[in-house]
């Protein structure tokens, strides 16, 4: 566009320039002209002068006279025809000016001619490609509008065919909304049916608790969560491992962000042992996966133990009309198949006997066994118990994770009315990490305390198993582990077991392990409940739980 302004411009000037040139020549010529006819003019009265002529050959004084008046005119006229020559001359010299300048003025615009040529020959090279474009232009937005026009209908369809999707779904999202109801109900009635059948049964309840994404785990590779929880089935969990879903079913599963509380539910379960229950629970899973959490839980936040005692504290004070209790702790830490004493300063390494009174009861020389009055004083055990499994774990690297924990309560009661008396026996359990020996490339000392460790977790695993197939002997001697929880764990017990397991892709494997392991677990049957209640001297049959 500049280059056509400037094209116009300059063809503009030329004109010009040849306008006034023309103007010029035009004025000069009319000049010239002018000066011709003048110079005519004056040629055309020489007559007069001959005139005067003739009348001189007459010789007489007044002729003389007439003469020497016509001399003189002639010389007048003379002197005028020569002053017309000379401005007749004069004029031709301006006309040869004229000429000049006329001539130099159409140099200038010769000169000028081949810069403004050049010019336009640029602007004509270009022209025809601007030409080429501008004629391709309307094509183009031919194209242009058609596919709008297309779009525009294609949106309008779209639009059509969404309000129809949406009205589908919203019919789909209704009858998904009762068969989801009526699911919610079928599960809910099928959980009820199960638990009366585990009661009847007496089957090893079997939790799980799926630990949440902690933000110090976030570093570790492996950051997907592959485990996930049905919140329309309290009892399915699903393990998605390499890109298969693996389904379990579990007696309860408490999802990653169920509290304390919400955990501890299985409370009336371990307050059974009021009424003369042997109860056991014990947190099972990989190192990390939140058992301590689980069973000790934090100063702030505690865990089922403390909840648990709290409220057996508080049915006990409920009952005092009609019974009395004494309730007894004590505490013990296995690592390395030792047993140490956790309520004494010094963990004292102990022993396991049976008991010489002849009741083949089992019996540790030297444990501390603490009577408490209150939830207040049992609070403060526990805390040294704690205090003591950290203090034995600082020694030793890792330790706290290689040890198991065991914290027995044992609650004696007596019916003031009838005299009839209950025992009943708690043990709560944190395992220690149930990993694999060749994961943790354990060697020399570490593969000595990885076996022990394991040692104690296999015969826990053969134990579970014998009870599961109705063995007639249960291997309880195996391991300091299950020796001591003999008379909780086995036939006419309540157990339950806590699966810890974390929802990390980087944990799939162990994952994998312990809800298989808890999938066996479940399968125990410990047979009904028995009450151990002495009326009169003998003990009573075993029968269900009144649960
Ligand atoms: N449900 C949970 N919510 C919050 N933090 C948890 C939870 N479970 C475990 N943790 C945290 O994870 C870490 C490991 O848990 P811990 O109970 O020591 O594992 P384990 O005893 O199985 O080795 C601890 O810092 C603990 O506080
Ligand atoms: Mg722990």
């Amino acid at each position: 566009q500049q280059q056509a302004e400037q094209l116009s411009h300059l063809e503009h000037q030329r004109e010009q320039s040849e306008w006034r040139k023309a103007e010029e020549l035009r004025r000069r010529e009319e000049c010239v002209r002018e000066l011709k006819l003048e110079l005519d003019k004056e040629r055309n009265k020489e007559p007069v002068v001959k005139y005067v002529t003739q009348t001189v050959e007459i010789e007489s004084p007044s002729t003389l006279l007439q003469l020497s008046e016509a001399r003189q005119q002639n010389e007048q006229l003379s002197e005028k025809l020569r002053n017309q020559r000379e401005r007749c001359r004069h004029l031709e010299e301006n006309v040869r000016h004229s000429d000049e300048v006329s001539c130099n003025l159409q140099h200038k615009v010769f000169k000028l001619y081949p810069f403004q040529n050049s010019s336009i020959a640029c602007l004509y090279v270009k022209f025809p490609a601007l030409q080429k474009r501008l004629s391709a232009l309307p094509s183009t937005l031919r194209t242009i509008k058609t596919d709008y026009a297309s779009l525009r209908s294609q949106v309008r369809n779209f639009s059509d065919f969404y309000g129809t999707a949406i009205k589908e779904a919203k019919k789909q999202v209704k009858a998904n909304k009762d068969l989801i109801e009526k699911y919610r109900k079928e599960v809910a009635l099928r959980r009820k049916y199960h638990e009366q059948l585990v009661e009847l049964k007496g089957n090893i309840r079997v939790l799980c608790r799926v630990k949440p994404v902690l933000k110090e785990d976030q570093h570790e590779e492996g950051q997907t969560v592959v485990v996930t929880t049905d919140p329309n089935n309290e009892s399915a969990l699903t393990v998605l491992s390499k890109g298969k879903a693996k389904n379990f079913e579990l007696d309860k599963v408490f999802h990653p962000q169920a509290t304390q509380e919400e955990v501890s539910r299985v409370k009336p379960l371990i307050t059974s042992c009021i009424d003369g229950y042997h109860v056991c629970i014990f947190a099972y899973g990989q190192t990390g996966s939140g058992k301590t959490y689980t069973m000790e839980g934090s100063v702030e936040n505690p865990g089922i133990n403390q909840r648990a005692l709290k409220h057996l504290f508080n049915e006990i004070e409920e009952r005092k009309d009609m019974w009395t209790y004494t309730v007894s702790v004590s505490s013990v830490e296995i690592y390395n198949e030792v047993l140490r004493d956790l309520l004494s300063k010094d963990g004292e390494k102990l022993d396991i006997k049976i008991n010489p009174d002849g009741t083949g009861q089992l019996h540790v020389p030297g444990l501390r066994v603490m009577e408490v009055k209150s939830f207040q004083h049992i609070k403060k055990i526990l805390a040294i118990a704690r205090k003591n499994r950290i203090t034995f774990g600082t020694q030793m690297n890792q330790h706290s994770s290689r040890s198991h924990a065991l914290l027995t309560v044992t609650v004696l009661g007596t019916d003031l009315a009838s005299g009839a008396k209950t025992t009943g026996k708690l043990n709560l359990v944190d395992l220690a990490g149930s990993e694999r020996v060749w994961k943790s490339g354990a060697e020399g000392e570490r593969l000595k305390e990885a076996q022990n460790i394991n040692r104690s977790l296999l015969a826990l695993g053969d134990v579970i198993q014998a009870l599961k197939a109705h063995q007639t002997h249960i291997p309880f001697r195996n391991s300091r582990l299950t020796y001591l929880l003999q008379d909780s764990l086995g036939k006419g017990n309540k157990t339950a077991m806590v699966v810890q397991v974390s929802s990390l892709e980087s944990n799939v494997g162990e994952t994998l392990c312990s809800l298989k392991f808890a999938q066996r677990v479940c399968k125990v049957e410990l047979g009904p409940a028995a009450r151990k209640i002495e009326t009169g001297g003998h003990n009573e049959s075993p029968h269900s739980s009144p649960e």
